[in-house]
């Protein structure tokens, strides 16, 4: 029932994440394609916000991986509007588990969801879908400054247990032998404008659907306040991308 309520607050989003397409496109520019056509992964796709924009800017194929259908039918049904049903299938599989061929990639794209597995388990588990010297782009949320204060220290390492500062960040790219090519940081906008301004709107609407439903009001209100944490503390961090290739 608790999975039913969250799905609901996240039904009808442009994105499940911050994110922002020139950012990603930023990060898809300094990776030195030639002209031939590359094989790119999308995991943890969500409903392909960034893989369909990605699609547009690419030769090849992108292979949109997610572990919930709903998500998977709704890009589907996305690319076939805008004639990019060639170039983008969906998978439903576990980025834990991914059943991809091994060294097959160019490219293994996440945005926003590397963080479910850890990005020392990603780097190191995705590794062999790639061919040799290939590339992983990721974003994930990670310290901007030092001393954060208590109440969003509490909020982060609960969401994100692990949760990095940039310079820990690069030493774990280092560390498990891949080269940073890029990092780029997602401006507010970027979470904000595709993000929380509909989730905003979701959360509103539902607050008064559910009045009588404490349940389900506390798990909306959970949502409102990492809103209203973002909005308090934002200076503190931020979604970086990076973009990494491997040594070997
Ligand atoms: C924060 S959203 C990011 C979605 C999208 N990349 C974006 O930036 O809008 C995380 C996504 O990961 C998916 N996900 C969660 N656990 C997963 C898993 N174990 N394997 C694959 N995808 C997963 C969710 O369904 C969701 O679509």
């Amino acid at each position: 029932m608790m999975d039913e309520i969250f799905y609901e607050i996240f039904n009808n989003l442009p994105r499940q994440g911050p994110g922002d397409v020139c950012v990603s496109l930023e990060a898809l520019k300094s990776i030195p394609f030639p002209n031939s056509e590359i094989r790119m992964a999308d995991i943890g796709c969500g409903t392909g916000f960034q893989t369909l924009y990605l699609a547009q800017h690419i030769k090849g194929s992108i292979l949109a991986v997610d572990n919930y259908q709903p998500y998977l039918d709704e890009l589907k049904q996305k690319a076939e509007a805008v004639g990019l049903d060639s170039v983008i299938k969906v998978q439903l599989g576990d980025m834990n588990a991914l059943e991809l061929p091994a060294a097959y990639f160019d490219v293994l794209w996440s945005e926003g969801a590397v963080y479910i597995m850890g990005m020392e388990n990603g780097l190191k588990n995705w590794r062999k879908f790639i061919k040799p010297q290939g590339y992983i782009v990721f974003s994930d949320v990670c310290w901007l400054k030092p001393n954060p204060p208590k109440e969003l220290v509490d909020f982060w390492y609960n969401e994100v247990p692990g949760m990095m500062d940039v310079r820990q960040i690069q030493e774990l790219i280092k560390e498990n032998d891949y080269t940073l090519i890029r990092e780029i940081l997602l401006p507010a906008s970027s979470w904000v404008n595709n993000y929380y301004y509909p989730l905003s709107m979701n959360v509103a609407r539902l607050r008064i659907k559910y009045l009588h439903e404490p349940d389900k009001l506390e798990v909306i209100e959970s949502i409102q306040y990492e809103i209203d944490i973002f909005h308090k503390y934002s200076d503190y961090y931020s979604y970086k991308f990076f973009v990494v290739q491997s040594n070997r």
